[in-house]
């Protein structure tokens, strides 16, 4: 009956629309569209819908039909602001790996964005004659970023019809592959279900920010979750946030009894994907850095949009812009040592890690034989990257390692974390 209603409703509704739409709908996204008539046809949609729908709509999401780096592009990253990033980061992982074993690994990316880190690294991989000893392997859902990465890194790579055989051999589960010209593999996967149960070495820079969220709102009544519904007056449609009028499944399922704050974000695909890795990790050894903005459940309400460097309305346009929101580091970390399964350190900030590994020496080294405005260039990287009031404090870096290593990291501490003490 009430389904009737509404469909009946929304009938009328999307006629109105019809007409109305020369005047506004027509100038809007094709994105905007879709989720207006979905949200006339449906109701309210949870924010994590509308993000997941927004980031990575196969035919119209943000990462998936265009490049969104560098100046021109709506927000730079770390590795693509310096190259001195990505040494360091590389430097850590050698460091780390060759502690535990000298067998080959296979590192894992999980959101690449133009392939930059990767590529940095594979250049100090080959410094110190480790080429041989690597394959790469990258989580990116998005085909276009797949083939800005392939330009970047492969002399020769090919799309891959991915087939799962039921017996499970002769699986294919990467979509593209590639060589690099010092004859690294590289291979594409939508999952990181899909990458082969392996030693390996995942690394997540900025990736967990770009994964929906949930928001919830404590309420006289009790928690509701923040939904987006349509606001339809005189001259403009457009969207508006709700409150859900009873507890959401959400609410019942992702929110803790024992929660003190009065706004929650929580992002379940984050939560899946990093239990997913330790379990990994677990069975199978290696270790994962994350490297993002976030924080330990002091912040609340964090969910953005940027537009050309900008901070932009995020129900604006969908499409247009970047939507975020800030990693929980606490919910990796209780998700990681569940079933004492790894150990972790950190997050530690950025400039604290980068200069404990080195950056400033590095920095040093690589001003020697740089032009004067090379220099420039190369300074007012480092600076941004590490400066408190940069990126330097709000980025944050924690490690996770199969707890099987406690005794030999407690001898033989992770290199960034040195200050941390390791429960027995
Ligand atoms: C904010 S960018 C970070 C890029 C890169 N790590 C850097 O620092 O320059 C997020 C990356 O994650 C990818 N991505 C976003 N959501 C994804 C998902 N659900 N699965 C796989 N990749 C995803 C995007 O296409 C993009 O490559």
């Amino acid at each position: 009956m009430i389904r009737l209603s509404r469909l009946a409703q929304t009938f009328s509704r999307l006629s109105h629309m019809r007409l109305n739409s020369l005047n506004s709908l027509e100038k809007k996204t094709d994105l905007y569209r879709q989720l207006y008539a979905k949200i006339l046809a449906c109701g309210p949609i949870t924010l994590a819908e509308y993000m997941k729908e927004i980031l990575i709509h196969p035919t119209a999401g943000y990462y998936t039909t265009r490049d969104v780096f560098g100046q021109r592009g709506d927000f730079t990253t770390s590795p693509e602001i310096s190259q001195l990033f990505g040494e360091i980061v590389a430097i850590w992982i050698i460091n780390e790996w060759r502690k535990i074993s000298g067998e080959s690994i296979q590192l894992v990316e999980l959101g690449p964005g133009r392939g930059t880190l990767i590529s940095d690294i594979l250049r100090v991989c080959k410094k110190l004659n480790l080429s041989n000893k690597v394959s790469i392997h990258l989580i990116e859902i998005s085909p276009v970023l797949s083939v800005i990465q392939a330009e970047k890194l492969c002399i020769e790579s090919r799309n891959i019809e991915p087939r799962v055989n039921e017996d499970q051999k002769n699986s294919v589960t990467h979509y593209r592959e590639g060589v690099t010209k010092d004859g690294v593999k590289i291979y594409w996967y939508y999952s990181i279900n899909d990458v082969p149960r392996k030693f390996s070495v995942f690394i997540a820079q900025e990736f967990f920010d770009a994964l929906p969220i949930h928001k919830f709102q404590r309420t006289d009544k009790g928690w509701r979750e923040i939904l987006i519904d349509i606001v339809q007056e005189s001259k403009e449609e457009r969207f508006r946030y709700v409150l859900s009028q009873m507890p959401t499944a959400a609410c019942k399922v992702y929110l803790s009894p024992h929660e003190k704050r009065d706004h929650v974000e929580v992002s379940p695909q984050c939560s899946v994907i990093i239990d997913y890795m330790s379990q990994s990790l677990w069975e199978c050894g290696g270790f994962a850095l994350v490297i993002d903005y976030g924080h330990e459940r002091e912040k609340t309400d964090t969910f953005r949009a940027f537009c050309q460097h900008k901070l932009h309305d995020p129900l604006l346009n969908p499409g247009t812009a970047d939507l975020t929101a800030d990693v929980d580091f606490l919910l990796i970390r209780e998700i990681a040592q569940k079933d004492d399964r790894l150990i972790t350190f950190g997050p530690v900030t950025q400039r604290k890690f980068l200069k404990s590994l080195g950056i400033d020496l590095r920095l040093k080294m690589i001003l020697q034989n740089a032009t004067s405005t090379q220099k420039q260039q190369i300074e007012s990287g480092y600076r941004m990257i590490t400066d408190e009031d940069k990126m330097g404090n709000c980025f944050k870096v924690l490690s996770l390692f199969p707890s099987v290593l406690k005794d030999h990291l407690k001898k033989w501490p992770v290199a960034g974390f040195e200050d941390e003490k390791i429960k027995s």
